[in-house]
């Protein structure tokens, strides 16, 4: 898909009301093409980091226990798409959609029942809350910046209902420490699947970690960069192709008895490392710790190429000596 025959005016308007992050602003769903339209642009985007999240979660072999979903601020509905081609439908025997804007709820239904006719699509009318039903797996995704503190509250409340949640936001540094925050709050009912590799208190939130936030990036697919109509989006609406920065919380309610998908001695590599001429700087993080960490090219030459061409991945086993990395260990 490509942001094709899209209206440029209407993203734009969209942009600046995503860059403005105003709580409690009014519906900006206008018509139904607005929800087209941001499907093939901005959705999309959103569908790459989704797809990086999904694929870590296939990496760890995690899969959602059963019972019904919930997109909570579905918009177009992009992340109930992605997560069930993901995942599959077997076992998911209704999804609800839920946005306070009745056009989003109706759009996102449409599009979900033509691409996954098998499964029951419920539209969760707007003003309402969810229904108390329990929910096996929520969706959220790039809701937080919208929403006051007492709809936060509200959204965490619904979390704490759920057996698992899998919630996507922007990588930026506010959004990813709110991110955080929600986390350490729903420690006591949940364990941590992703991206942390324990269960305990988030480094990010401790003393002398302010300017740090826990960040990724996603690779939009082959092609997007020299296309175009993208080329278009990203110089109309000034954004970068290269990437896409999110920030993810998996986690699963501990009534579930569920073992740990990580294992001790993993560490999650933060953001981009660093890389100078004969060193590299990663941020890494693990159950003992959230460490900014040197490591030299000759020590571990393939790891520092890969960092060079930004192609490393996220969850390593990290040998150590004298406080530097010296063994590196991808976990697949
Ligand atoms: C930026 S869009 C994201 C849509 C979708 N989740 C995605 O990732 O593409 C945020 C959505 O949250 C909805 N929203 C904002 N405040 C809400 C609230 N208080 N209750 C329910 N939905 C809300 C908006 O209507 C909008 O559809």
């Amino acid at each position: 898909m490509k942001p094709t025959k899209v209206h440029w005016e209407t993203l734009e308007r969209l942009r600046e009301t995503f860059l403005a992050a105003k709580p409690n602003a009014p519906d900006y769903w206008k018509r139904m093409e607005d929800l087209r339209d941001y499907d093939r642009t901005f959705g999309l985007r959103i569908a790459w980091k989704w797809d990086a999240v999904l694929n870590e979660l296939k990496r760890l072999r995690w899969e959602p226990p059963g019972g019904d979903w919930l997109d909570w601020g579905c918009g177009s509905g992009i992340a109930t798409r992605r997560a069930l081609g993901a995942f599959g439908c077997e076992g998911v025997r209704e999804v609800g959609l839920f946005d306070r804007s009745s056009r989003a709820v109706r759009f996102s239904g449409d599009e979900a029942r033509k691409a996954f006719p098998r499964v029951t699509f419920r539209e969760l009318r707007a003003n309402a809350l969810p229904p108390r039903k329990p929910v096996g797996l929520l969706l959220i995704s790039h809701v937080l910046n919208e929403l006051d503190e007492e709809r936060r509250a509200t959204l965490v409340r619904l979390v704490r209902r759920a057996k698992s949640v899998i919630w996507v936001e922007p990588g930026s540094k506010i959004e990813a420490r709110a991110l955080s925050g929600v986390r350490d709050e729903l420690l006591n009912e949940f364990n941590a699947v992703a991206p942390c590799t324990h269960s305990g208190p988030c480094g990010m939130l401790t003393r002398g970690n302010e300017r740090h936030w826990c960040h990724f990036f996603a690779r939009p697919p082959e092609g997007v960069r020299a296309d175009a109509e993208w080329q278009e989006f990203s110089r109309r609406l000034g954004i970068d192709l290269r990437s896409a920065p999110f920030s993810y919380l998996v986690m699963e309610n501990k009534r579930l008895k569920r073992e740990p998908v990580s294992q001790r001695n993993e560490t999650r590599v933060i953001g981009r490392p660093r890389v100078y001429k004969a060193t590299l700087k990663v941020m890494g993080c693990n159950a003992d710790e959230l460490e900014d960490r040197e490591a030299q090219k000759r020590d571990v030459p393939d790891f520092y190429k890969s960092c060079k061409k930004e192609s490393q991945g996220t969850l390593y086993r990290f040998g150590l000596a004298a406080e530097r990395i010296k063994t590196v260990e991808e976990l697949d």
